[in-house]
């Protein structure tokens, strides 16, 4: 079973980011044959500043690598280092309708937001479809906002396996619905457009700004306080165990003990989670190289699976004459 997804490049991430995302594609290593890039060509739709754009390329790759993506297990690599879905991404324009494309909400979403709507923009789930046909990929773990993308997928492959024969495998999305949405420090989502993240690989010092910034009520210290709708004890809930949020949850309910322990409690498990993966991590900042020579080196791998997968299909329409 082949599993692919390809995440944006942004700089900093988050632990709504972690959680939401990363961790289960780190885990998704241990279920099938995973294929993981980052989305270079997509991330061209919103960022246009080429030190920002390669800063974020190799931030994204480096902490992917400290958190646990394995190259030796899995095929990682950049998307702009295989340049084959360019061309397949122009021979599936072709089976995909305007009226498809004009029904994508995530394109509505953006430009409703004031992003300029260019041809990129639009036409970014064909591309996102090549990404995903071109590796015959079973799974597509994506976040909600997705799924309608892997649809769209689908129906194109459809389109094109009903002229040409069964050339694309169709793939499935997978949503885990059972995830929490992690909640930022103002009890809204945790968004990096919202100013409310706590980023786990930060500095210390803004680290604990930002637990201590968590909103709170104005329960007084000699209270008992509610735990269940509380911001720090649902974050607590990320990172404790069963026994460590029964006895977090008699420190709620015992008077004289504050939010403000809470936090610090919670600030603790925080850096305890992230702190081997912080160490990996300057190590990779440190050894840029290397981490250029993995994503090359999966580039490799990727591809020679797409090479072989465009020739099936070039041949199919008519281009090797
Ligand atoms: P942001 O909202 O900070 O811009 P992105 O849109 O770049 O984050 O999200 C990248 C990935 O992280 C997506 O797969 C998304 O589902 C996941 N994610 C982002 N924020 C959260 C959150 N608060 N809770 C759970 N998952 C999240
Ligand atoms: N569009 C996805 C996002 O914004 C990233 C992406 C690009 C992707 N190509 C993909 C995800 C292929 C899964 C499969 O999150």
């Amino acid at each position: 079973m082949r599993i692919l997804s390809g995440i944006q490049p942004s700089g900093t991430i988050h632990i709504g980011n972690y959680f939401g995302m990363i961790k289960k594609m780190i885990e998704a290593q241990n279920d099938g044959e995973l294929f993981a890039f980052i989305a270079s060509y997509h991330a061209l739709t919103s960022v246009k500043d080429k030190a920002a754009l390669e800063n974020n390329i190799l931030e994204a790759s480096i902490n992917f690598l400290a958190l646990g993506m394995d190259p030796e297990k899995s095929t990682f690599w950049v998307q702009s280092d295989v340049k084959e879905v360019l061309e397949l991404y122009w021979i599936l324009s072709n089976h995909t309708s305007m009226g498809l494309l004009e029904r994508a909400h995530s394109y509505k979403d953006k430009t409703s937001r004031g992003i300029q709507a260019n041809h990129g923009l639009f036409s970014y789930p064909v591309l996102m479809a090549a990404d995903i046909l071109i590796f015959d990929s079973n799974i597509v773990p994506v976040g909600k906002d997705q799924i309608q993308h892997v649809e769209m997928t689908r129906d194109i492959a459809i389109s094109f396996n009903n002229i040409y024969g069964e050339i694309f495998t169709l793939p499935e999305s997978k949503v885990d619905e059972v995830l929490q949405t992690v909640p930022g420090t103002d009890g809204a989502k945790m968004s990096k457009s919202y100013g409310n993240t706590i980023d786990m690989f930060n500095t210390a010092k803004i680290v604990k700004k930002q637990v201590m910034s968590i909103v709170t009520d104005s329960t007084p210290l000699e209270e008992p306080k509610a735990h269940d709708s509380c911001n720090v004890y649902k974050l607590c809930e990320l990172f404790m165990s069963g026994d460590e949020l029964l006895e977090l949850q008699k420190r709620y309910a015992t008077p004289n003990e504050g939010y403000g322990h809470f936090k610090l409690a919670l600030l603790d498990k925080i850096n305890e989670h992230f702190s081997p993966y912080k160490e990996k991590r300057e190590y990779y900042l440190n050894h840029k190289d290397e981490v250029r020579e993995i994503l090359a080196a999966g580039a490799v791998k990727a591809r020679k699976i797409a090479q072989a997968k465009m020739e099936i299909i070039r041949d199919a329409v008519g281009l090797n004459y």
